[in-house]
């Protein structure tokens, strides 16, 4: 059966809409669309949860018809399944996608169903590619700007968090490193940039508990010492940005990767996939490739497509695509907004 899923997200500063086609293990994305914020919260340095909400509620209704390709004010044709995220989230972005997929839902008399916006990165994986390449046990990274999660997965929609964050996620250390160093919002894209032409070994950051026992990260100290860097060396010719960028990056990938990797042997998975923003990182991406072809070549590693590592709908509508498989809906009248959802 072939099945149409529109996907809604508006947990944080991107306004998406998506509409993929589900059949037999295959996620082919029809439309992807993404109204960015980017430009509004680089003033503030961050996004501001008021601001962000108005934003949606202007966007949400253009990137719907671009996504569905309405033509003429009529309804899509062909469509099935009506997919949104619930949470994690800010409580009032979150609310502009759920009210609009109810009231989609109701009028349109389709089935909804509410992911959580961690599996949508998760599910971002699967988009546009063979289906069946990926084999479980998986072992999923999320890194993004609100988390860092260790997820075992050992079949579709069931997840195990084994470690987490015990302060700031990933893509928050990147974001609060670039305004210490005044780059500008969000900071991962940029540092990962400027990293190109530093030296990795050029400070020696902390990789903060890179050998804990346990599979949880803590990035709030690897950012502290970048601040207590910048403040013993005042930036001058001689201290290159490009150098703390590159050392940082260097840090912050060496415990994502070592502390995986670890958590892949344990568990004994087969494949392990990124998913989240963190997760278009360069180094991050090249350095899990050569550690498993040269160490573990039985460990196959799964990377998002680059559009899809960032916030977007697209991720979402093939979450939903397996929910709908499983008749797994909610009513209506019952969907709701949870800023705190877990997986
Ligand atoms: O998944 P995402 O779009 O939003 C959340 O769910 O949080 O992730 C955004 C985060 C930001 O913190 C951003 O700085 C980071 O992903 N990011 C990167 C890169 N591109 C985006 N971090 C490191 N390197 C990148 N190339
Ligand atoms: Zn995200």
């Amino acid at each position: 059966m072939i099945m149409k899923i529109l996907g809604i997200e508006t947990s944080c500063d991107e306004t998406a809409a998506a509409l993929i086609e589900y059949q037999e293990g295959r996620f082919r994305v029809l439309s992807n669309v993404v109204a960015s914020q980017i430009n509004l919260h680089a003033a503030t340095g961050g996004v501001v949860p008021e601001v962000a909400a108005r934003a949606h509620l202007e966007n949400i209704i253009p990137v719907l018809k671009q996504a569905l390709q309405v033509k003429k004010n009529k309804p899509p044709i062909g469509l099935d399944f009506i997919a949104v995220t619930i949470g994690p989230g800010l409580i009032t972005s979150l609310r502009v996608g759920v009210e609009t997929a109810r009231l989609l839902a109701y009028s349109l008399q389709k089935p909804l169903i509410a992911v959580n916006h961690l599996e949508g990165h998760i599910y971002a994986n699967w988009l546009d590619r063979p289906p069946k390449e990926l084999l479980f046990p998986i072992l999923c990274l999320i890194v993004s700007g609100g988390h860092t999660e260790l997820v075992l997965m050992r079949k579709h929609l069931a997840y195990e968090v084994i470690g987490e964050t015990r302060d700031d996620a990933a893509g928050e250390a990147f974001d609060k490193v670039a305004a210490l160093l005044d780059l500008g919002y969000p900071g991962g894209p940029i540092i990962s940039k400027l990293a190109e032409g530093g030296d990795q070994q050029a400070i020696d950051f902390p990789r903060p508990m890179i050998d804990s026992p346990n599979f949880d990260f803590s990035f709030a100290g690897l950012k502290t010492a970048v601040l207590y860097y910048l403040k013993k060396n005042h930036l001058t010719p001689a201290v290159k940005i490009a150098d703390i960028c590159a050392s940082f990056e260097q840090a912050a990938v060496d415990v994502l990767v070592g502390k995986t990797i670890r958590a892949a042997k344990k568990y004994q998975v087969k494949t392990i996939l990124l998913g989240g923003g963190v997760a278009a990182n360069h180094r991050l991406r090249e350095q899990f490739g050569q550690i498993l072809t040269s160490q573990f070549p039985a460990i196959s590693l799964s990377l998002p497509q680059l559009d899809y590592t960032t916030d977007n709908a697209a991720m979402i509508a093939a979450a939903g695509a397996l929910y709908a498989q499983q008749k797994k809906f909610v009513p209506w009248s019952k969907i709701k907004a949870d800023p705190n959802l877990t997986l």
